[in-house]
């Protein structure tokens, strides 16, 4: 992971998304009245449904809109020889440092990250780590040393006959112990894919920058198998359809970049990887992983398991190994970026008397992912104009996401819908009793049409599908 050209945070964005995300029900801190658990977040309503179409979006690119790609759903807990075979067991470590004075601890690289000299190579990196001082407190830092990310838990219900297990740190070793399985089930001939999306656990040192690193966290994984031969092209390939789907989603082109790994930044598993890195507020960061991960996971599943992961059929003369080109994407850091992305502060709009003078926040977000669609909000607590406004959501509800909201004055309504991201506001008002017209303003242009109730289906049809 690397983190250049960091931008100070000047305006505090994060602390604000941060603040509007608890606000406005996104995302909070777990067992926050406890104290909260360190790096561990609960997604709140608006929060679970911009996760999930974020989901949706990717199983339905994987699955719909690519030949030969099928589904998974791999258990969490496996057989602990799954991480030896993996590599996980002996590989997954991060260098930590702890401070001698107060105790905390770092991983070496994010505070080598600190330093205005960069060493040039991983060992060198090692060994300029311990010379640093605790960010914290200035004490002394210990040598670094290897400090592996599973978490383990327990089996069984005695002390005396219970076996440890991961919780799994990758969804992939699921998918590639299922490898067989799957296709001779779905008769499946390379190249082809196996997609899924699932919760993965990692004992972060240093966990982080909002929902960005956390100890739990959602994956939306892919794994092609195709020919050694044909690794490199396909390699290629999902690079940039990678890069596309979150271009097509919506997200700002040049928040967008590549970073290739060094040698010296190759996972155990990877012959080549490519990072897709979006520009938080906090610095260039990994959101995605393409990796050429060659016959590394089957041919160790072959020698750990005994059983053989090698692929035949009629158009090869011997078994070989599939090399395995993933994509390896995270559900949480894609939320945190589309967050980012339609974070927007502007000036006062709303036109409401208490909110002059302030700055306001609209949250552009691309109206497939927006929680809410379309909002009702009758002019007065009335009771010809609540009726309207309801039977107008009744409409439209069975194909939106819609919300009654008659809370308030209109300017602070229109404010509370521009927080959360909703592209549409229905306003109801004493002339649509007689005319049966309503006022629609649109969330980014301001612009306020007149449409008559009987084609605001019509009218959201063209509106909401572009
Ligand atoms: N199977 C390969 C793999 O797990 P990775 O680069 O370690 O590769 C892939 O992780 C993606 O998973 C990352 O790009 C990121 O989106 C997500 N991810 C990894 N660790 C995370 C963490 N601690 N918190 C949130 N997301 C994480």
């Amino acid at each position: 992971m690397k983190d250049d050209n960091k931008p100070a945070d000047s305006a505090g964005k994060m602390e604000k998304l941060t603040s509007l995300a608890k606000r406005r029900g996104f995302i909070f801190q777990s067992s926050e009245e406890y104290g909260g658990a360190a790096a561990a977040y609960d997604y709140g309503p608006l929060g679970v449904s911009l996760k999930n179409a974020i989901k949706d979006a990717w199983q339905k690119e994987m699955k719909q809109l690519h030949d030969n790609i099928v589904g998974l759903d791999a258990a969490i807990l496996m057989n602990p020889k799954v991480w030896e075979a993996s590599g996980h067991v002996q590989n997954f470590t991060d260098p930590l440092v702890e401070c001698k004075e107060c105790h905390k601890r770092f991983r070496a690289d994010h505070i080598l990250e600190m330093s205005p000299a960069q060493p040039k190579s991983e060992k060198s990196k090692l060994q300029e780590a311990k010379n640093q001082k605790c960010p914290e407190c200035n004490g002394e830092l210990t040598e670094p040393r290897q400090f592996n990310l599973m978490f383990k838990t327990q089996l069984g219900s005695t002390e005396e006959t219970a076996r440890d297990l991961y919780l799994r740190p990758e969804t992939a070793q699921g998918i590639y112990v299922d490898f067989k399985r799957v296709r001779e089930s779905m008769r499946l001939k390379i190249p082809f894919g196996i997609a899924q999306v699932g919760k993965a656990f990692r004992n972060e040192i240093s966990p982080g920058d909002f929902t960005y690193r956390t100890v739990e966290f959602e994956q939306m994984e892919m794994q092609w198998f195709c020919h050694p031969d044909e690794a490199s092209k396909w390699f290629g390939y999902w690079k940039t359809e990678r890069m596309e789907w979150y271009i097509k989603l919506g997200i700002k082109k040049e928040n967008l970049r590549f970073h290739e790994h060094g040698k010296d930044e190759l996972a155990h598993y990877a012959k080549k990887a490519v990072d897709i890195e979006y520009k938080f507020p906090f610095g260039w960061r990994e959101i995605e992983g393409i990796h050429n991960r060659g016959d590394w996971d089957l041919s160790r599943h072959t020698q750990f398991s005994g059983q053989n992961f090698r692929y035949s059929d009629d158009k090869y003369k011997e078994p070989f190994f599939p090399y395995i080109i993933e994509t390896s994407g995270g559900a949480d850091r894609v939320a945190l970026v589309f967050l980012a992305d339609a974070f927007t502060e502007v000036e006062t709009r709303s036109g409401d008397e208490d909110a002059k003078h302030e700055k306001e926040i609209v949250l552009k977000l691309p109206y497939a992912l927006a929680p809410i669609k379309i909002a009702i909000l009758p002019l007065a607590k009335k009771e010809p104009l609540q009726k309207l406004a309801h039977e107008i959501e009744t409409l439209l509800r069975n194909h939106y996401v819609t919300q009654y909201d008659e809370t308030g004055s209109i300017g602070k309504r229109y404010r509370r819908q521009d927080e959360i991201g909703t592209p549409f506001c229905i306003t109801v008002d004493f002339d649509s009793l007689e005319d049966k017209q309503v006022t629609i303003r649109d969330r980014d242009s301001m612009q306020q049409d007149r449409i008559t109730i009987k084609d605001l289906e019509n009218y959201f049809l063209s509106r909401l599908s572009s």
